[in-house]
């Protein structure tokens, strides 16, 4: 039998559980042995709730509970929810990185939406990659989907003190190198840090993708705010089931909701919530699953206008609890306004400014949530698109996270091959850096690491901290978790390990960096990188087998997305072939 488009019922799902005779029974009979009763068979809509979570993905160990609730809105709607779990990706444990994994955890989804009776899908993720991971592979599937994320801890309190997760690492790590904290200080902040459930509640890459997500239309309304622990995200996700089932009889899919006026919105509030630069790569892997045309160029050209509104950490002061309560991110659209494409589809079934319109995006502190006429950074703060002979397809900074001062610089380079070989020296006394050397980090993108970790922003040298040295320029090819700060440039394009510019780059070039113009220079004429270039050699792919062979061959430079060339775009959710 060819397993078409819809079944008896209409529906894709009762290509498996409306089958008549023997393959039929293979299909509901064992799903019977968890106690389910024969009316689930019934054509109602089936409902999969992929669940990225585990005991080792601390920041996503809570959605299995969270798709109980899911589950009770699905049955309540009258469909048929199966929750399966998908790769969990714990940012702060995965070796060498969890970004390594991302495509991996797409394709699996993809691959369990595609191959399972499902109708339609809830996808429930929180940690930095498992939400980009997640919209990637319901792009490339298309079936009925909705996101919702797990929410953010609660934040952290140390000593009367708010402490972010990620930004005050660096900033307690800064403190213990220079003695003004001891082992023992740290170690009692590390206990206050991560107080319940929930992903980092700074506005790092979980925060900045679960507001993304909600921009995108995907995830409902206050879907990325509510705190992991607030009884209303347990109530969001039991109405997500109800809307779920809805949406299957509707036939809303993601290429209906993630158009590119929803890119173009997302963009947009990324700069206004001051995200995470890792959101670049994100959105365009997304938006490539569903051939909608995104560029890197579009993160500069379509935010300029677009002040910083959000005063949250790593920037800011206030953390993603306080964001919720001054409003969540509703309250951050409404003061967008005509910048956002406000007839944008949603899965709540309504435009995204519809909220707006209603007057339902309530503000309850506007020290939290800066009005767009007194923002908290001024338009022209957000992700910075640089180009030049260093970077020809591309490099980004995030102005908001750099020092003014440095804004336009030139140094002598200071070169390493890897982290390890910098940390080897960097509290070395006699290391000959001082305040004015740009260092330059690489090997650090998706191929060289493998999987462009989140390592660009090194801790200054010791010597130059204890001079008093807050920040230098650091050019780089990998990413910076987006709880860090600093004057980095990521995602230097093409990067190292393929030969981009980055690998001919010698200890004692001078390089320019000015952000107004967008450029990064490398001083070195033509004639001599062509030199260095005849000299370089390719290095070996890191493994000969597995994962690790085929991401090395098949990954994209970051500004296509850092997606494998093979699973950009989309196969859609026809199955040719029974599995009896
Ligand atoms: Fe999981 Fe930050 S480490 S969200
Ligand atoms: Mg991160």
């Amino acid at each position: 039998m060819v397993t078409t488009e819809t079944g008896a019922s209409g529906r894709r799902s009762s290509h498996w559980f409306g089958a008549h005779g023997r393959s039929g029974m293979l299909y509901r009979s064992w799903m019977r042995n968890q106690g389910f009763s024969e009316e689930v068979f019934d054509g109602r809509p089936v409902v999969g709730i992929a669940v990225s979570g585990s005991e080792l993905a601390p920041c996503n160990a809570h959605l299995s509970r969270l798709a109980e609730s899911v589950k009770r809105g699905v049955w309540q709607a009258g469909g048929f929810p199966l929750e399966f779990p998908v790769m969990a990706l714990g940012e702060t444990v995965l070796r060498p990185t969890a970004m390594f994994y991302r495509n991996l955890l797409a394709m699996e989804a993809e691959e369990l939406m595609r191959a399972n009776p499902l109708d339609g899908v809830v996808l429930l993720s929180g940690c930095d990659k498992t939400t980009p991971g997640l919209l990637m592979a319901a792009g490339s599937v298309d079936l009925p989907a909705m996101m919702l994320t797990g929410g953010p801890m609660l934040n952290g309190k140390y000593r009367g003190q708010d402490i972010g997760s990620g930004t005050h690492v660096w900033k307690f790590e800064e403190e213990l190198r220079a003695g003004r904290m001891s082992e023992a200080d740290c170690a009692f902040a590390e206990s206050c840090m991560s107080r319940s459930n929930g992903h980092c509640m700074t506005m790092g890459t979980a925060s900045t993708m679960a507001c993304m997500a909600e921009a995108l239309g995907i995830q409902p309304p206050y879907g990325a705010t509510w705190p992991a622990v607030d009884a209303r995200r347990y109530a969001a996700a039991q109405r997500t089931g109800q809307r779920i089932v809805a949406m299957v009889e509707e036939d809303v899919r993601p290429s209906t909701i993630m158009t590119r006026h929803a890119f173009e919105n997302a963009i947009r509030v990324n700069a206004a919530i001051g995200g995470s630069t890792n959101a670049v790569i994100h959105l365009l892997a997304i938006a490539g699953r569903l051939g909608v045309p995104l560029s890197l160029d579009d993160f500069d050209g379509l935010a300029r206008d677009i002040p910083t509104l959000l005063d949250l950490m790593p920037s800011g002061r206030f953390l993603m609890e306080d964001f919720c309560y001054a409003g969540g991110l509703p309250a951050v659209l409404a003061e967008l306004g005509d910048a956002l494409h406000t007839d944008a589809p949603t899965v709540t079934g309504e435009p995204i400014g519809a909220a707006i319109e209603a007057g339902r995006a309530e503000y309850h502190d506007r020290t939290v949530i800066r009005p767009r006429e007194d923002p908290f950074q001024p338009a022209g703060s957000g992700t910075a698109v640089l180009r030049g002979n260093l970077a020809p397809n591309g490099a980004v900074l995030k102005q908001s996270a750099a020092s003014p001062h440095l804004m336009r610089h030139r140094g002598r380079a200071r070169v390493f091959d890897s982290p390890e070989e910098y940390y080897a020296v960097a509290d070395d006394p006699e290391l000959d850096v001082d305040a004015d050397t740009v260092l330059v980090l690489r090997n650090c993108g998706p191929a060289g690491y493998p999987g462009m970790p989140e390592v660009s922003n090194v801790a200054l040298p010791t010597r130059l901290l204890n001079e008093g040295v807050t920040d230098m320029v650091r050019v780089c090819d990998g990413r910076m978790s987006g709880t860090a700060y600093g004057t980095v440039v990521l995602h230097t394009a093409p990067e190292a390990a393929v030969g981009g510019p980055l690998a001919l780059v010698r200890d004692g070039d001078e390089i320019t960096l000015d952000v107004a113009a967008r450029a990064l220079t490398l001083e070195v004429d033509d004639a001599e990188l062509e030199r260095r270039r005849a000299a370089w050699t390719p290095p070996a792919p890191h493994s000969e087998r597995g994962w690790s062979r085929v991401y090395f061959d098949h990954v994209l430079q970051a500004d296509q997305g850092a997606d494998l060339d093979i699973l950009t775009g989309a196969s859609g959710h026809a199955v040719p072939r029974e599995s009896h």
